[in-house]
């Protein structure tokens, strides 16, 4: 018997089946061999919320749970928020390997010049509401980018690929910044190509009426951190999405505009928007245990902790702490900090928490310094998105150029009615308000 297989007998039949095991994997169509006649379907796998089942090879990010390792093409997270630029590590996901000193001259220059958006879209964004969440804005702007650019429906073409690939990546911090200036009636603001990635984001964000806008270095070196910490995490809600709206070859506009709809919800991105509300909530450090005795009564959860994967301290997270700290010592300290660190400080030590394996993950600090940054909350969702950006794409070139990959498409357990006789209205009682 090959050492690489497993045996699986069928108590139903009495038949073994010996399937093949690659990378701890069995493959889900192999299942199908189980039958228990020839007018049985197959066995199959009912895996709601997918979790245990991989939907596909990737060589992009990887992450050990147990162990709280995270790394983007093998390069642990620590070192590259260390020691690398935010366009630097976008360019590592999508093509694999760390840029050298021209390639990166090239590639900084070539999303440089694709952040200014078309002023038809500009025209667009106006026509938000004026309390437009800034989350729906950058939804739905992104997917209006497809009608702007209608050959990037063309996605097994690389090159067109690659064009629309540069094109997100440098208007994704406009969009998010005109969603802003749009939420707050400021008017927009152009980029500047002089400066860096995250400097520019700030110019189109907080210029007034100063001619130039001079970026706190520290500031702007801590959002392109926090950049770098949000940039991919594998095959998470938002990824996913990216995937499955992609593989039915929608164009990358519309894929990511899924992908950051995924996002926006509060068990995913828009979970540090809800963390900034919970510190609010409890308002001081001495109220700290009695609302932790609330999430363990089954009154809520406690936002941004737990992950479907870390079971451990999400590394993002310790990093991110680093980062607050230089923040704080330009910005003053953020008096939620106290509360953070309180509500960290009792959970670690609580059996709840610690039989769960329930860690801060990467939005339970992050919050926290962009509001210190000068940030609302309502825009913390619009900030992860613009890195994540890149491994939505990074997701989707690798899903596009998988010859293994399909149009996505589970299959589900019926649990409905077999045929049933159809019933004239007049016949028909009204049906009780739970089988709706
Ligand atoms: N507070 C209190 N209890 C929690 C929390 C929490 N934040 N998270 C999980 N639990 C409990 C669950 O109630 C469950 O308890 P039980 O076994 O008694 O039923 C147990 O821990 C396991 O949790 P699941 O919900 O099964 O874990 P799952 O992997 O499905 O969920 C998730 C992961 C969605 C992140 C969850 O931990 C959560 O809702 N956290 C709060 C929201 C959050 O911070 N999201 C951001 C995630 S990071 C990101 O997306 C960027």
């Amino acid at each position: 018997m090959p050492q690489d297989t497993v045996t699986i007998t069928d108590n139903r039949t009495g038949q073994n089946y010996t399937l093949p095991v690659e990378n701890g994997t069995i493959r889900a169509m192999d299942l199908r061999k189980i039958k228990t006649g020839p007018n049985d379907f197959g066995l199959m796998t009912y895996d709601p919320a997918f979790m245990n089942t991989a939907s596909c090879r990737s060589a992009i990010t990887f992450i050990d749970g147990d162990k709280g390792i995270l790394r983007y093409r093998g390069y642990p997270i620590e070192v590259l928020a260390e020691h690398c630029t935010f366009l630097e590590v976008a360019y590592l996901l999508l093509f694999g390997e760390l840029p050298t000193e021209p390639q990166l001259k090239d590639w900084i220059s070539e999303i440089t010049h694709h952040t200014m958006i078309h002023e038809s879209t500009k025209k667009f964004m106006e026509g938000f509401r004026y309390n437009a969440h800034p989350m729906a804005m950058f939804v739905s702007t992104v997917a209006a980018l497809s009608s702007v650019y209608p050959e990037s429906r063309n996605v097994h073409d690389p090159a067109i690929r690659l064009h629309q690939i540069k094109r997100l990546i440098g208007k994704v911090p406009s969009i998010a910044a005109m969603s802003y200036r749009h939420s707050v009636g400021f008017p927009y603001v152009y980029p500047d190509n002089d400066l860096t990635y995250a400097e520019n984001f700030m110019n189109m964000l907080w210029k007034m009426v100063e001619p130039k806008y001079a970026a706190n270095p520290v500031i702007a070196r801590a959002l392109d951190i926090l950049f770098i910490l949000h940039a991919d995490h594998e095959q998470n809600c938002s990824a996913n999405a990216m995937r499955a709206v992609g593989s039915s070859q929608a164009d990358p506009y519309l894929s990511t505009a899924a992908a950051a709809a995924a996002l926006s919800g509060p068990l995913h991105g828009g979970a540090n928007e809800e963390v900034l509300r919970m510190l609010d909530e409890i308002g001081s450090k001495d109220n700290v245990p009695a609302y932790i005795k609330g999430i363990k009564e089954g009154k809520g959860k406690l936002m941004g902790f737990g992950h479907r994967i870390y079971k451990n301290y999400d590394p993002r997270a310790k990093i991110i702490k680093w980062t607050a700290d230089r923040v704080f010592e330009i910005t003053g300290r953020n008096a939620k900090l106290e509360i953070a660190l309180e509500l960290e400080r009792i959970a670690l030590q609580d059996d709840y928490f610690v039989q769960r394996k329930l860690y801060p993950n990467v939005d339970f600090y992050s919050g926290i310094i962009y509001q210190a940054m000068g940030f609302r909350p309502e825009m913390f969702t619009v900030l992860f998105a613009i890195p994540r950006t890149v491994g939505w794409l990074a997701q989707w070139q690798e899903m596009i150029t998988d010859p293994e990959q399909k149009i996505a498409r589970p299959r589900q357990v019926w649990i409905g009615h077999e045929t049933r006789e159809f019933v004239p209205m007049e016949k028909r009682t009204p049906a009780p308000v739970a089988a709706r």
